[in-house]
């Protein structure tokens, strides 16, 4: 089992991160060789230089699958270049620091930190594209992102349509705005469940999220969410989403984003996605560009045509915007962003509330920590408070915080797999 209060790791069985390096990410891996399979062939390529190079990457992605699954090295980085400078920098720094640690032995995927290891392969993923010819900025998680919105299309037509028709009325005051404000944060809450480095990219149906909202009210284990409306009361915020997944937790994003400029609530929503693959299906640049493609053409009806016109003048308008800082792909906890990228941290500060979606944002929260599951949310940031922030989670991993007296030792006779399932969720406050 891990143990309290320190991060987690494969080293203990008993985590996640043990089936995660042992099954789960290898056939992420094999995913991606099939991607490659399916689409460098002789029929659908014609250049032959193109299909040779595949046949390089997919040995080197072969090579970090096989060093995964025998707990191999995890060596420095040689990625210099631009931006990537400063990425790679941080990297081969941690892993200096664990190499130490480690009476100088190099750290292994098994037994050093889960969020360090994770991190550590996305990017090695990375650099096998980006020191490629032809490959530098292939996302192969590009296409499912996009089909699993497009087979989400149900749920998203149902939601355009309900954000259409709030949109239509004026807005109102007191309990009714509270209460439609808790429904959008909810929206892109449970938008966290559709990650695909867990369903693999199925589907969201309409009827398995709105309507069930009340009864899925018993899942949310915290929820902060009167605390939060209240922490806004003073209108006119600028607002930061810390974003997590493409696709259909995106759009659900984007509707609570406009929903938060029409009420007047916010003035201002700064989105912040990832500048190359992370994660699976975590938002670039691109992924941010297709949805409003996305929402134009497959996924075309008036309701989201009207969507899309208002959210392309907030981007032009700078009312909305993206930004993707190499922080978000570091493999550091949150703790370390006032020391790690102190502009960032500083220019967050100045925000009215920082919103971290998702599971991985959550783990960086937490220091990735098997905290003891009563202990603080505050305390479990370890002076990361750069203002106001909120979680909003789908659990996924075993590190919790703030749980009520009682709630996990429930948790655990009920249902042996609770933390690792995307069923339960949090909504956890930090008031500065
Ligand atoms: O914990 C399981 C996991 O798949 C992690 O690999 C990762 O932190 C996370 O869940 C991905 O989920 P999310 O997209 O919600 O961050
Ligand atoms: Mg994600």
């Amino acid at each position: 089992s891990p143990i309290l209060n320190q991060p987690l790791s494969a080293k203990y069985v008993k985590s996640f991160a043990y089936p995660t390096f042992k099954e789960r990410i290898p056939k992420i891996i094999d995913s991606v060789i099939e991607c490659l399979n399916i689409n460098y062939v002789k029929e659908k390529c014609e250049d032959e230089a193109v299909i040779q190079e595949v046949e390089i990457i997919k040995q080197k992605i072969l090579n970090l699958r096989n060093s995964m699954v025998s707990d191999g090295d995890l060596l420095p980085f040689n990625l210099n270049s631009g931006i990537f400078a400063q990425i790679t920098s941080v990297y081969n720094k941690m892993i200096e620091q664990l190499k130490k640690s480690n009476n100088g032995s190099s750290p292994t995927w098994f037994q050093t930190e889960w969020l360090f290891a994770e991190c550590y392969l996305y990017y090695r993923l990375h650099e096998i594209f980006y020191t490629s010819n032809t490959f530098k900025h292939y996302d192969p998680f590009l296409a499912v992102k996009i089909d699993s919105l497009l087979a989400s299309n149900d749920a998203v037509y149902t939601l355009a349509g309900l954000l259409v028709e709030t949109k239509e009325k004026t807005v109102p005051t007191g309990s009714k705005l509270e209460e439609l404000f808790k429904f959008y944060l909810k929206c892109s809450l449970w938008g966290n469940k559709s990650d695909l480095s867990l369903s693999n990219g199925k589907a969201v149906g309409a009827e398995d999220t709105f309507s069930t909202f009340n009864e899925m009210d018993s899942e949310i284990l915290v929820n902060d969410s009167r605390i939060a409306y209240d922490v806004l009361k003073k209108k006119d915020n600028t607002i930061d989403i810390i974003l997590d997944n493409a696709g259909y937790e995106l759009f659900n994003d984007l509707v609570f984003a406009d929903f938060l400029i029409w009420s007047g609530i916010a003035k201002t929503v700064v989105f912040h996605g990832k500048n190359i693959p992370w994660f699976v299906s975590d938002v670039t640049p691109t992924d941010f560009k297709i949805i409003f493609d996305l929402l134009e053409t497959k996924l075309k009806n008036e309701n989201t045509l009207t969507l899309v016109n208002s959210w392309r003048e907030y981007l032009d308008e700078g009312v909305w915007e993206l930004k993707c800082e190499p922080f978000w792909t570091y493999p550091c906890d949150f703790s370390k962003m006032s020391s790690e990228a102190p502009e960032l941290y500083k220019k967050l500060g100045l925000s009215d509330l920082l919103i971290f979606k998702g599971d991985l944002n959550y783990r960086k929260l937490m220091g990735d920590i098997f905290w003891e599951p009563t202990t603080s949310f505050k305390f479990a940031l370890r002076g990361f408070e750069p203002t106001n922030v909120l979680a909003l989670r789908t659990v996924k991993a075993d590190t919790i915080s703030g749980l009520p007296k009682g709630v996990f030792e429930e948790l655990n006779a009920k249902e042996a797999n609770w933390m690792i399932t995307g069923k339960y969720a949090l909504i956890q406050l930090l008031r500065k």
